[in-house]
C-alpha cells in the first residue's frame, strides 16, 4: 500500500465507533458512561479494560495498554500501521485512494482476487463433477455408504477431483487460468520435465473457507486406499491458505460459539460436518496440523472455552495436551469429551444417533479431570515410580497453565488424586517451567509427505525482526522526518532495542542516518548490512510510506516501548514472588517496579491522545 492521505484516516476514525469495534472481538458491558471487559492484552479476572465512547479511546488500567480504534486494532491484530487503517477502512466502508505508483501492492492484490476466483471456480467444478459425472460414480456411491446425500454435498459444496487430471486442466485453460497460478493456488505442481500435474486426483474434495467465508484452500480424502499417499491431502501454504491460521467450518461457526459460548474442537472435516449436519454448530477443526498459538488467538476472538473431541487414541490424546497446552497458555478454558475408545464423532452419531453425542458434549468435563481418569485407568498407580513419571508428565502440562489461580488448584487436584504432597508437586511444576520448551508440542500430525511439498528453505535465513521494529525501519529509511524524530527519541530506544528482535538494525539506521531523499545512498547502506539483515529488511523496502510517517512513528514507538517496559516489569513482579528474597533486593527490586510505572505512566502520556 502506498500513502495514505491524513483526510482519509480522519474520515475512518470518524466512520468507526469504537464501542462497536472492540464489541466485535470481546463481548463488552455497560460501566456507567464507558463500556468494560476483561483485558485482551493481559489476563485477568475482573475487567480493568475500559473503552471510552466519547473520546473514542481504550485504556487498561490493569496493564497500560491504550489508544485510538487504530490502536487498538494495531495492538489486537498485531498490526503495522498501515495494515491496522486498511483494516478499519474495509470495515467502514471508507475507500483509500489506492496510488497509482505503488504496482507491486496492486500487483498483490490483483493475483490475491485472481486465486480467490480460481479457488471458487475450481470448487464448482469439483462440485459439478461430483453431483454429475458418469465417472465419479464410486465417489457419489462413498458418500451415500458414509450416510450423506446431495444435501450435505451441496450445502458444503463438496466435490470430485477426476482420476484423469486433463478433465480439470483443460477447464481451467478453457477459463484463462495460466500454468503459473495453478501453480500458486497449490492446486497443480510443475513437472520437472515440463508441464503440470495436478495435487488431488480421484479424491472427495472439502473446499476449506477463511472467516469471511472465501475459499482459500481444499483437503481432498482418498477414495481408494493407497498408502502410497496420504489418506488426507491438503492444500499447501500459499498466499491465500496459513494453515496454522484457518480452522475449518470457522466461517460457520463463529456465530455459534458466541452463542453456545464454546467451540467444539474435533480432529477432522468429516466430523466437522457430520456434528453441523447434527445442529451442534459450534464444530471446527484445523487443517492436517496441531493448534497453534495463532489458532488460539484467532479462536479467543469468538470464546475462552473450548471443548476437545479427540480419538481416545495415543494419537488424539497427544494432540489433547498439545492443544490444552497451547490454548491454556492462551489463558482458555479447555474441557474434554470423554469419547468412548474406537469412536469419532461422525462414527458414534451414525451408532447411536445424535442425542447420544449431543449427550456427551453437554457432559464434558474439565480437560484435566478427563486426562486424570484416563490415565489412572490406563496406569498401575500403586507403583511409586509410575506415580511419579505421571506426576512428572502432569507437571509439564500444568506449567503450560498461564492463569495463576487455575494453575494452583489443578496442583492441589492431582496431588490428591496421586496422594502426593502438593508443594512436591508444585516443585515439579516450577521445574517444568523452567526447561519449558514448548517444542515438544510441536510436531504435527502432518504426513511426511505434506512436508516435502513445503517451499525449500532458502539457505540464508532472514534475521527474525519485531513487526513494530520492522515498520520503524522502514519509516526511518523511506521519510527523514521518522527518521529525524526517532533519532531523538534514541535514548528510550536504547533498551528496548537491545532486547527486541531486529533491533540492532534500527539502531544501525539511526546511527549511520542514510539519507532517504537519496535512493543511492539508501542502497549502499542497505549493501553493507549482512545477508541476513538485508532479508529481514526487504519486505519494508517495497512500500512508500506513509502519509504522517511522524505520526506513524509515535504511534509505533509507544506500542513498541511500552510492551518493552511491560515486559520487564512483570520479570521484576516474578522475581518479587521468588522465595529467599533478602530485604535489601526487595526493597531494590520494588524500587525498579515503580519506577517502571511511573515510566509507563510517563509514556501514556506522552504518545496516547
Ligand atoms: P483421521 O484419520 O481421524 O480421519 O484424521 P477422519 O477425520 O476420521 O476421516 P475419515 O472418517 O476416515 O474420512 C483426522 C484429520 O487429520 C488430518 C485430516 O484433516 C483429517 O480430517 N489428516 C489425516 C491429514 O491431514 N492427513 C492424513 O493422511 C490423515
Ligand atoms: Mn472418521
Amino acid at each position: 500500500m502506498g500513502r495514505i492521505p491524513e483526510e482519509t484516516i480522519e474520515q475512518i476514525l470518524a466512520a468507526t465507533d469504537i464501542v462497536d469495534l472492540v464489541g466485535s472481538y470481546l463481548p463488552l458491558k455497560r460501566a456507567g458512561s464507558n463500556f468494560k471487559a476483561n483485558c485482551p492484552f493481559h489476563n485477568e479476572k475482573t475487567p480493568s479494560f475500559m473503552v471510552n465512547p466519547s473520546r473514542q479511546s481504550y485504556h487498561c488500567f490493569g496493564c497500560g495498554e491504550g489508544g485510538s480504534a487504530i490502536g487498538f486494532v494495531m495492538a489486537y491484530e498485531n498490526l503495522p500501521f498501515p495494515d491496522a487503517v486498511k483494516k478499519l477502512a474495509t470495515r467502514a466502508g471508507v475507500l483509500i485512494q489506492e496510488d497509482a505508483y505503488d504496482p507491486e501492492a496492486d500487483k498483490r492484490r490483483r493475483k490475491k482476487s485472481r486465486l480467490l476466483e480460481l479457488h471458487n471456480g475450481t470448487a464448482k467444478f469439483m462440485h459439478e463433477q461430483l453431483m454429475a459425472a458418469p465417472e465419479a460414480q464410486h465417489a457419489r456411491d462413498y458418500l451415500k455408504s458414509r450416510g450423506y446425500g446431495r444435501g450435505m454435498a451441496e450445502r458444503w459444496m463438496i466435490g470430485w477431483m477426476p482420476n484423469n487430471q486433463n478433465t480439470y486442466l483443460d477447464w481451467a485453460r478453457a477459463q484463462k487460468y495460466t500454468g503459473r497460478e495453478l501453480c500458486d493456488s497449490g492446486i497443480a505442481l510443475q513437472k520437472d520435465a515440463g508441464g503440470l500435474y495436478v495435487r488431488f486426483r480421484d479424491r472427495l474434495m472439502f473446499p476449506i473457507l477463511n472467516d469471511y467465508g472465501d475459499i482459500i484452500g481444499f483437503s481432498g480424502r482418498q477414495l481408494r486406499e493407497d498408502p502410497r499417499s496420504g489418506k488426507y491431502i491438503n492444500s499447501p501454504e500459499t498466499m491465500l491458505f496459513k494453515k496454522s491460521k484457518v480452522f475449518f467450518a470457522l466461517d460457520r461457526a463463529r456465530r455459534s460459539m458466541t452463542k453456545d459460548k464454546f467451540a467444539l474442537l474435533c480432529e477432522g472435516q468429516i466430523d466437522v460436518i457430520a456434528c453441523h449436519e447434527a445442529g451442534i454448530t459450534s464444530a471446527i477443526a484445523t487443517l492436517g496440523t496441531a493448534c497453534t498459538p495463532e489458532h488460539a488467538r484467532l479462536l479467543k476472538r469468538y470464546t475462552n472455552d473450548v471443548v476437545l473431541c479427540f480419538d481416545a487414541d495415543g494419537a488424539g490424546a497427544k494432540a489433547a495436551d498439545k492443544a490444552f497446552a497451547i490454548m491454556s497458555a492462551e489463558g482458555m478454558h479447555l474441557r474434554m469429551i470423554a469419547m468412548p475408545e474406537g469412536e469419532d464423532p461422525d462414527s458414534l452419531m451414525k451408532k447411536q444417533g445424535t442425542e447420544a453425542f449431543r449427550e456427551l458434549v453437554e457432559n464434558a468435563r474439565d480437560y484435566f479431570e478427563v486426562k486424570l481418569e484416563r490415565e489412572t485407568h490406563k496406569r498401575d498407580l500403586t507403583s511409586v515410580r509410575e506415580r511419579a513419571a505421571l506426576a512428572n508428565e502432569l507437571a509439564i502440562l500444568v506449567a503450560h497453565v498461564e492463569d495463576k489461580m487455575t494453575k494452583d488448584a489443578l496442583i492441589n487436584m492431582v496431588a490428591t488424586r496421586l496422594g502426593l504432597g502438593a508443594e512436591e508437586l508444585r516443585g515439579g511444576v516450577v521445574q517444568a517451567e523452567k526447561q519449558k520448551s514448548r517444542s515438544q508440542f510441536y510436531e504435527t500430525r502432518q504426513s511426511a509427505k505434506d512436508d516435502q511439498q513445503q517451499d525449500v528453505a532458502p539457505k540464508t535465513m532472514p534475521t527474525p525482526i519485531n513487526g513494530s521494529v520492522s515498520y520503524l525501519c522502514h519509516l526511518a529509511l523511506t521519510s527523514q522526518e521518522a527518521q529525524d524524530w526517532l533519532g531523538e527519541q534514541l535514548e528510550s530506544l536504547i533498551d528496548p532495542l537491545a532486547s527486541l528482535p531486529g533491533g540492532s538494525i534500527l539502531r544501525n539506521i539511526l546511527s549511520k542516518c542514510p539519507d532517504p531523499e537519496k535512493p543511492a545512498a539508501i542502497q549502499m547502506f542497505i549493501s553493507s548490512l549482512s545477508d541476513e539483515d538485508q532479508m529481514a529488511l526487504r519486505g519494508s523496502l517495497t512500500q512508500d510510506p506513509p502519509e504522517q510517517p511522524v505520526r506513524a512513528a509515535e504511534e509505533t514507538t509507544a506500542m513498541l516501548v511500552s510492551t518493552h517496559f511491560q515486559n520487564k516489569e512483570s520479570a521484576i513482579r516474578a522475581r518479587l514472588r521468588e522465595p529467599n528474597l533478602g530485604p535489601e533486593e526487595m526493597i531494590a527490586l520494588m524500587n525498579q517496579a515503580k519506577d517502571l510505572q511511573d515510566i509507563l505512566k510517563n509514556l501514556q502520556q506522552r504518545f496516547i491522545r
